[in-house]
């Protein structure tokens, strides 16, 4: 059967490492999806860099457009981030029947239900597994994992940046402003750092991880959102004196008023688990009413980490596209749950 191909709009760190381990491990991925899955055209504004990136296998243009409405290609990448020229660029690949991989959670978190209408519109699939928690495959546990479960609440360390400055605080006693600096350079923060400080990115992820788990639409706009900007040196301190720690966590659970949407840092007894998580680490743990407490952890972002997310999208589609369609299940169906659809 001949491979299918990929476009790939922004080459940057998550897109060359996808590029990467695609041509590694190009075997095994072969043989999981059922057919080769192969790169065959990127769009970004520097095509020098993305030419050496690809060392030249791999068409490379700097309109996007190319990308989305060339017919040979069965699915988009987009790595681009932001709401604007992304949103723009993945509905008009939707438009012309292309499948869409992201791991742009603020486009998923605020847009998601017209990106998802349209798909469904049209009979494609967007697969967004690296929007939450880089290489940690949450959503797939989510979706498929635990299928059985009600899931009561997730509550989860997805912010790299905030954890590693919060970890960083309590073990060096740095300020703030030095280990913010620390975490740009490492490649963890996002463009805008104030995603990150304020809890607007766990914010998304948190927003994306409750529509699969309560089977409602996207409503970023519903959450509390509040970062640790406020957070002193001697909170930190204090809190370790009393058995505790303080992380950022993203929190949904099912209330009977409706879901909880809220992100904001919280005191954790030290003994628990997640509170030793450390560095740019995420872990989430999600309680279903069958299975219990599960925990999950893993890199939160990075090059080959958030790849591993993306790869696996696009062999979950690989192998859907491939399948008859009167058969395949909706990649993206939300049962929306009566008991459900109002955060509180
Ligand atoms: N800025 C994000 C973080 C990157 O720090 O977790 C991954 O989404």
């Amino acid at each position: 059967m001949k491979s299918i191909k990929v476009g790939l709009l922004g080459i940057g760190t998550v897109g060359s490492g996808t590029f990467n381990v695609l041509k590694r491990n190009q075997e095994e991925i072969a043989r999981r999806a059922g057919r080769g899955i192969e790169i065959t055209m990127v769009a970004d504004l520097n095509t020098e860099r993305a030419t050496e990136l690809t060392n030249g296998e791999v068409k490379v243009v700097n309109d996007a457009n190319l990308v989305v409405s060339n017919p040979d290609i069965d699915i988009v990448i987009e790595l681009i981030g932001g709401y604007g020229i992304a949103k723009d660029l993945v509905l008009k690949a939707i438009a012309n029947g292309k499948h869409v991989v992201t791991a742009n959670k603020a486009l998923i978190a605020t847009h998601g239900n017209e990106i998802f209408k349209a798909a469904q519109e049209k009979g494609v699939m967007v697969a967004f597994e690296a929007a939450v928690a880089g290489g940690i495959p949450i959503i797939k546990a989510l979706r498929e994992g635990l299928t059985a479960n009600r899931i009561q609440w997730i509550a989860g360390i997805i912010n790299g940046t905030t954890n590693f400055i919060l970890s960083e605080m309590r073990d060096k006693g740095l300020d703030f402003d030095v280990v913010l600096k620390e975490a740009q350079r490492l490649g963890y923060a996002e463009a805008d750092p104030t995603f990150d400080i304020e809890g607007v990115d766990a914010a998304h992820k948190l927003t994306i991880m409750a529509s699969i788990a309560f089977g409602i639409p996207v409503q970023f706009d519903k959450a509390h959102v509040e970062g640790i900007t406020k957070l002193q040196a001697s909170d930190i301190t204090y809190a370790e004196q009393l058995g505790y720690r303080i992380k950022l966590l993203g929190i949904t659970r099912q209330t009977a008023k409706g879901i909880e949407l809220r992100v904001h840092p919280t005191l954790i007894p030290a003994a628990r688990l997640i509170a030793n998580v450390e560095g740019a680490m995420n872990a989430v743990v999600v309680r279903g009413d069958a299975v219990g407490e599960t925990l999950y952890y893993g890199k939160g972002a990075g090059s080959e980490p958030t790849a591993s997310a993306v790869i696996a999208d696009l062999v979950d589609i690989t192998r859907l596209a491939t399948a008859d369609p009167e058969h395949r299940v909706p990649y993206l169906a939300f049962q929306p749950n009566a008991m459900a659809d109002t955060p509180v």
